[in-house]
């Protein structure tokens, strides 16, 4: 049994794959939607859950994969990014739908596609749950890629970051500001 595409209101354990962050080469400022410190996202400050770093202030270059939270609730989290103008975010490539084209198409400076699907990587406790399910129906789970991604970046550094990665198609959607990030 292949489980890897976490569907709307599923568990927010996906994690993204650490070789991401080896191809990107960055330390970022902020991971706002962390399990918690010690998590392999190269971040030198998280919020987690019981911060809800939604609605806490978020400062330097941040890295972003929002929790899915419901059909559109990585949204709020898209806008928040978008607005906050510095660093990296990771989201399903629905490039049909509403929300990209609302919320992500006219603010985005830089997209990548990266070649091939992203295999997420579940939780420990989401592991089990899935290992759990899939023996009571006598089948064994086992983690496969999803669906494609993109990755957005806002600002500078991280779109130099995109387009050296290797990880794929590198479109420049608007000039990225040059001046310095704001919030900083
Ligand atoms: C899709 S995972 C991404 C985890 C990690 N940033 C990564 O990229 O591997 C989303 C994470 O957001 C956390 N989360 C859920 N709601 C949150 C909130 N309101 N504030 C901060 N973190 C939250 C979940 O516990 C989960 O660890």
């Amino acid at each position: 049994m292949a489980e890897h595409e976490p569907s709307i209101g599923a568990s927010d354990d996906w994690y993204t794959p650490a070789s991401i962050f080896d191809a990107l080469g960055l330390t970022f400022d902020l991971d706002p939607c962390s399990p918690g410190a010690g998590h392999w996202v190269p971040a030198r400050n998280v919020y987690t859950k019981a911060d809800d770093g939604l609605h806490r202030p978020w400062t330097g270059l941040v890295f972003m994969n929002p929790p899915f939270g419901g059909r559109e609730g990585h949204v709020p989290w898209l806008a928040k990014f978008l607005e906050h103008g510095n660093g990296i975010a990771i989201v399903r490539a629905y490039t049909s739908s509403d929300w990209f084209h609302r919320v992500v198409v006219p603010k985005a400076e830089t997209i990548l596609f990266p070649r091939g699907k992203t295999q997420f990587v579940p939780s420990p406790d989401l592991e089990a749950e899935l290992q759990r399910k899939a023996a009571a129906q006598g089948k064994v789970w086992r983690n496969a890629p999803g669906h494609g991604v993109v990755l957005i970046g806002m600002g500078p550094v991280a779109s130099e970051a995109l387009r050296k990665s290797g990880l794929g198609f590198y479109v420049v959607a608007r000039q990225p500001q040059m001046e310095a990030p704001r919030h900083d």
